[in-house]
């Protein structure tokens, strides 16, 4: 990533967000209006040229059919991990809930967005800083306004500490605690993903995390292959993949820190919760390499 730049990541997955927004069919799997303004695309026709030209970049890769299929898995694999942890937001807001740590925020809009679930907790989004700094600009420049709940800790997973960053940013760890970390495993080190689960681990009782995790490829299949296909795009643009995981590699990491009640939810689990009855978004491969993770502390 580069200093005065957002992450392209963040840009492509609110891009296709706002895809979703504008042409899913309703109900939506997440309604996200601010996924445009937020990445600083113009409009629709400005959207549906910035798509082509994701298009074009992840064809150099894979062709033009595994391009399209990449688009497509992406807006299904992006817009269904922010309803998995909106969903799972809703019942630990039930179980007392009182923090919404946000980390590896990009351009989510949850906190300007829901304000039914966010309004009566804290929000600290936690960033790498460019991409912090650029998202701000563009809350500013659109007007549209950060609550007074929502505050930004800038952080950079791979050479700082989480639990000092959250701490100088006055998250309270005695508090039952709800971390998002959507999209980010992917790219950060064992070291710096085990340094992220031990933090949370250390929040109070009840606290829990959601991610999106990324697996090894186990073998080849067109979805695989889109992921694959993200991947080499993401690399090109300075954001590589550094870390996967097995299901049980990761399960048994999430033990090791003590946490309890952990499901790790496969694409055909997924596919059967959310895309039922859809026309709009593909299923994904039932060998999709990764799973959606929650974990509670315990
Ligand atoms: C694909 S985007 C996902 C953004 C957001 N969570 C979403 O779902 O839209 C990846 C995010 O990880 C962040 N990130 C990647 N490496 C990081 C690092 N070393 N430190 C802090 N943030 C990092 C990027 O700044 C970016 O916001």
């Amino acid at each position: 990533m580069e200093n005065g730049k957002p992450s392209e990541t963040a840009l492509m997955v609110a891009a296709v967000r706002a895809r979703h927004s504008l042409y899913g069919e309703e109900p939506k799997l997440i309604d996200d209006t601010f996924a445009l303004p937020l990445s600083g695309i113009g409009g629709r026709e400005e959207l549906d040229r910035f798509i082509d030209s994701m298009r074009e970049r992840f064809a150099a890769h894979g062709g033009p059919a595994l391009a399209a299929g990449t688009i497509r898995g992406m807006e299904t694999v992006t817009c269904m991990r922010s309803r998995f942890a909106e969903d799972r937001l809703a019942e630990a807001l039930k179980n007392g809930v009182r923090q919404l740590v946000v980390l590896g925020a990009g351009l989510d809009s949850l906190a300007y967005r829901r304000p039914d679930l966010t309004a009566g907790i804290d929000v600290i989004e936690v960033d790498y800083p460019s991409t912090q700094e650029w998202k701000r600009q563009r809350l500013a420049e659109t007007g549209i306004s950060v609550p007074s709940n929502v505050r930004f800790v800038p952080f950079d997973f791979e050479h700082q500490t989480l639990s000092q960053a959250l701490d100088e940013g006055g998250v309270d760890r005695s508090v039952p605690t709800f971390f998002t970390w959507l999209g980010v495993q992917c790219y950060l080190s064992r070291e710096a993903v085990s340094a992220t689960l031990a933090t949370v681990a250390s929040f109070a009782k009840g606290s829990e995390i959601i991610l999106d995790l990324t697996s090894p490829r186990e073998k080849e299949g067109k979805d695989d292959n889109g992921r694959t296909v993200f991947a080499q795009e993401a690399s090109s643009v300075g954001e590589q993949f550094n870390s996967r995981y097995t299901p049980d590699e990761f399960a048994a990491l999430l033990a090791s820190f003590g946490f309890a009640d952990n499901a790790l939810l496969d694409m055909a689990t997924l596919n059967r919760r959310y895309l039922v009855s859809r026309k709009d978004l593909s299923p994904l491969a039932e060998d999709y390499p990764g799973r959606f993770v929650a974990a509670v502390v315990n």
